[in-house]
């Protein structure tokens, strides 16, 4: 069944705030699929990037449309210790996770390891990251758009950035491409 996204946004606020944690969202989350028309005025592309949509924010969340064009990628990063959840609504991604060997950062001489993932998680799929190392790249290697629907507890702006080249790991600031399906002023050129 599909849902609009007004609805799925009354049923995230009706999870009361102590209880918005892994078991509650997810079951809310699984299997979630947005009516398309409800979703269109949330979906920007740009080119060779991806970007970010705010769809919904208050103090206990942020409910964000991820916009991929095809061989666009997220830098490696974290979640600022909150709670992500990731739910695949249009087209197929890549999820790889890592651990760091020497704690989440910032800081230098930084070491990823992989540690699992999916390499073609398709419409439908939830995946959550959680605590403190829960380190991630979102990717779409593939030769389709893809959409996203992201749920963050609670909301932040900056995460940290990994470079296992330079084993750096250096704090991000995390911008929207446009809020309440309209495009900021000032679109960040590029994440990562
Ligand atoms: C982002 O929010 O910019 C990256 C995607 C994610 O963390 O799931």
């Amino acid at each position: 069944m599909q849902v609009a996204v007004e609805g799925i946004v009354e049923t995230l606020r009706g999870v009361p705030p102590a209880r918005f944690q892994p078991g509650e969202v997810c079951a809310r989350l699984r299997g979630l699929l947005l009516d398309p028309r409800t979703l269109q005025p949330y979906l920007h592309f740009a080119p060779r990037r991806y970007t970010r949509n705010l769809i919904y924010r208050d103090a206990i969340f942020e409910l964000i449309a991820l916009c991929w064009e095809p061989h666009s990628q997220s830098p490696i990063h974290n979640h600022s210790g909150q709670l992500c959840w990731l739910s695949i609504q249009r087209g197929a991604l890549r999820l790889e996770n890592f651990k760091s060997l020497d704690g989440p950062g910032p800081g230098d001489g930084i070491r990823l390891v992989p540690n699992g993932g999916l390499a073609r998680a398709t419409e439908g799929a939830l995946d959550l990251q959680q605590g403190e190392n829960a380190i991630h790249r979102v990717s779409n290697p593939f030769e389709e758009r893809a959409v996203s629907l992201h749920v963050y507890s609670r909301p932040y702006d900056t995460c940290i950035a990994y470079d296992p080249p330079s084993r750096t790991a250096r704090v991000m600031k995390l911008c929207y491409h446009s809020i309440g399906g309209k495009l900021v002023d000032d679109p960040p050129e590029q994440l990562q």
